[in-house]
């Protein structure tokens, strides 16, 4: 029978590298930024500061990170709550990343859990993920972790 974790965010045994899973704090922003960068998102330590900060105070989405036993944080997680009038509220992982020198170590499935954990608590049914076609390995792990594919999507953007 599979042993569920029952406080993901503090349990730093269960990846083969000895990680904390805790909430972002406002000095991890710079280490978010060099991470975001890797995900295709280049932003700046203070872009990322103000936005860190109103996930905080806001206090409806949770920032998660993974932090090494040197005090380096080496990924990240973004799960939002999502509102709708054709489904219940869901929450979704709005960014996902695991440093590249420390991938395939089981970070991301510890952050992935803290964030289903999350959502299971704040009563979110379901989470999902919007993931770009292009990455292939992404869709692997979230399909590893459980996760189905629904539906392909166009993403339409227009400036303000
Ligand atoms: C996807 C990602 C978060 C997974 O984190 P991770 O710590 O490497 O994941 P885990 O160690 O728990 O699981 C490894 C699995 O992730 C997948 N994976 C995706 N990219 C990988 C990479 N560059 N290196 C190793 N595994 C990767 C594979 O399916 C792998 O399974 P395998 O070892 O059987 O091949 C991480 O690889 C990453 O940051 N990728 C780039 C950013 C990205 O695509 N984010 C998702 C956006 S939707």
């Amino acid at each position: 029978m599979a042993v569920v974790d029952p406080d993901p965010m503090s349990n730093p045994t269960v990846a083969p590298v000895a990680v904390t899973i805790r909430t972002a704090r406002e000095e991890d922003s710079a280490s978010i930024a060099l991470l975001a960068t890797q995900l295709g998102y280049p932003a700046s330590t203070e872009e990322i500061r103000k936005r860190l900060c109103r996930i905080l105070q806001a206090d409806a989405d949770s920032a998660i990170v993974a932090e090494l036993a040197n005090g380096e944080v080496c990924g990240w997680i973004l799960v939002v709550s999502t509102i709708s009038l054709t489904s219940a509220p869901r929450a979704e992982v709005a960014g996902l990343v695991v440093d590249q020198a420390m991938r395939g170590l089981g970070i991301g499935a510890r952050l992935l859990q803290a964030a289903m954990h999350w959502a299971t608590i704040n009563d979110f049914a379901e989470v999902r993920v919007h993931s770009n076609t292009i990455r292939e390995r992404a869709h692997q792990f979230y399909e590893r972790e459980g996760f189905k594919r629904i539906k392909t999507q166009v993403l339409f953007g227009k400036l303000t």
